[in-house]
């Protein structure tokens, strides 16, 4: 695990100013004693630290956060914790911190599929109190990513920002009329494509077994009119369209246009492969936009157009991802936290967030904001707003990681031709059934 500190200057910065706390303050149980000053501030000497945990961030969002919050929480010093980029891998983590009532960080990004979970095992505190008190009006929020964090009637998690599957290309190497339409055609562009302008692949994705892997096979089922779960909690995996939709996504994988070790791809590697210039195509969420237009990172600043996802027989279908905000239940500094929180989750973190990581956030009068939409152009593009629309969520299901799990096996079998797609779905739902006692 990498711990990075970010921060330094704010004692100096408190001092320079002549500024005492706004906000935040270390608790009586911390100082053993009461050091307000004059004014009912607390005082330069009571700062507080929290370390706050996130997948990597290979933008700069997060470290612009920090810097923005600290300058105007000049009592509370953040620390960034880098978790792994595999969410899977990330969660496992929390999980073990967790279940030894550990209080070692205090805030942390929860992918969307697990708040429940940790809401159930309670690793997270509820925060409608803070919410109450600071009046946050929920109603400025997407719904949908707001109920992402909602369990039981309580609040578990504040809701950062919304990731939808889109395809990225080249636009120096893809005329607008070859942006393609379909999964075939992407196919078709993608082998005339491979090699030219420098590139070594037609196509990037994500088919490591690992979530991404789900969110991608989420989105070749949806858009041949397949589902995995249904609205009423049933196994739908095993119809004629999940299979047709896994088919193309088997085809794809075993065909010449992706990297022939795609199965070992995640989001860096095939982010990574993609601002070096190697393909005309990627599959990635949007903070590919930002990454790609980083100069210090990236070969293709400039060049890079933003699409829906290929259709199959039943049209483009985005898989709904994003991050949601929580504090660890046994965190020493609850209220800290929650200002992190609040500022993070808030219109300024959203913005910071929205420019300088490309993240599509969840108030959507951000949306409209010239600042953001100078950053991302395809933020007011009809395509990305249908997409994020009709984003389609992974089973929505208590036990999710088991239900992850088995689709990532499986899918993982036929993708390496250890078993048919056929077969594949056939295990998926037996198994699912079992584990939803269905
Ligand atoms: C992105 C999405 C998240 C998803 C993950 C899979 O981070 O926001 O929801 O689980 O990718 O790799």
């Amino acid at each position: 695990m990498v711990k990075k500190t970010l921060k330094t200057s704010a004692v100096l910065l408190a001092l320079t100013m002549g500024l005492a706390a706004c906000s935040g303050g270390q608790s009586e149980s911390q100082t053993g004693q009461d050091s307000k000053n004059e004014e009912g501030k607390t005082s330069q000497s009571e700062k507080v630290k929290i370390v706050y945990a996130r997948g990597q961030d290979s933008t700069k969002a997060t470290e612009k956060i920090i810097e923005a919050f600290e300058k105007t929480h000049p009592n509370i010093d953040v620390e960034f914790r880098e978790m792994p980029a595999d969410t899977g891998k990330q969660h496992d983590a929390y999980v073990t911190m967790l279940n030894a009532q550990s209080s070692e960080i205090d805030v942390m990004d929860l992918d969307v599929i697990w708040p429940a979970e940790f809401a159930q095992a309670g690793y997270t505190l509820p925060l409608d109190r803070f919410i109450e008190k600071d009046g946050i009006d929920l109603s400025k929020y997407n719904q949908g990513a707001l109920a992402a964090g909602n369990f039981n009637g309580k609040q578990w998690a504040m809701p950062k920002f919304i990731d939808t599957g889109m395809l990225f290309y080249r636009t120096d190497l893809v005329p607008e009329e070859k942006v393609p339409k379909t999964w075939d055609e992407l196919l078709k562009t993608a082998k005339e494509l491979k090699g030219k302008g420098g590139t070594k692949f037609g196509y990037l994705m994500q088919a490591k077994q690992y979530e991404g892997l789900v969110c991608n096979a989420v989105e070749f089922i949806a858009s041949y009119g397949g589902k995995i779960v249904d609205e009423n909690g049933n196994v739908v995996v095993n119809s004629p369209e999940a299979i047709k939709g896994l088919k193309k996504m088997v085809e794809i994988v075993q065909s010449d246009v992706v990297p022939s070790n795609v199965t070992t791809f995640m989001e860096p590697e095939s982010h990574t492969a993609f601002i070096e210039g190697q393909s005309p195509f990627i599959r990635n969420w949007p903070y590919q936009y930002a990454l790609a237009n980083d100069q210090e990172q990236s070969k293709i600043v400039g060049k890079v157009g933003v699409a829906p996802l290929p259709a199959g027989d039943k049209g483009s279908a985005a898989a709904l991802g994003g991050w949601m905000t929580a504090i660890n239940k046994y965190s020493k500094h609850p209220k800290e936290a929650w200002e992190f929180v609040k500022f993070m989750t808030g219109p300024e973190g959203q913005k910071i967030s929205a420019i300088y990581g490309g993240l599509a956030p969840t108030l959507p009068e951000l949306f409209k904001d010239p600042d953001v939409l100078k950053a991302n152009p395809f933020f007011a593009e009809e395509g990305f707003v249908n997409a994020l629309n009709a984003a389609v969520p992974r089973p929505v299901v208590p036990n999710y990681p088991e239900i992850s799990e088995i689709i990532q096996i499986n899918v993982s079998k036929a993708l390496a031709g250890e078993l048919t797609v056929e077969q594949a779905v056939a295990n998926m739902e037996k198994e699912m059934k079992a584990a939803l006692n269905k």
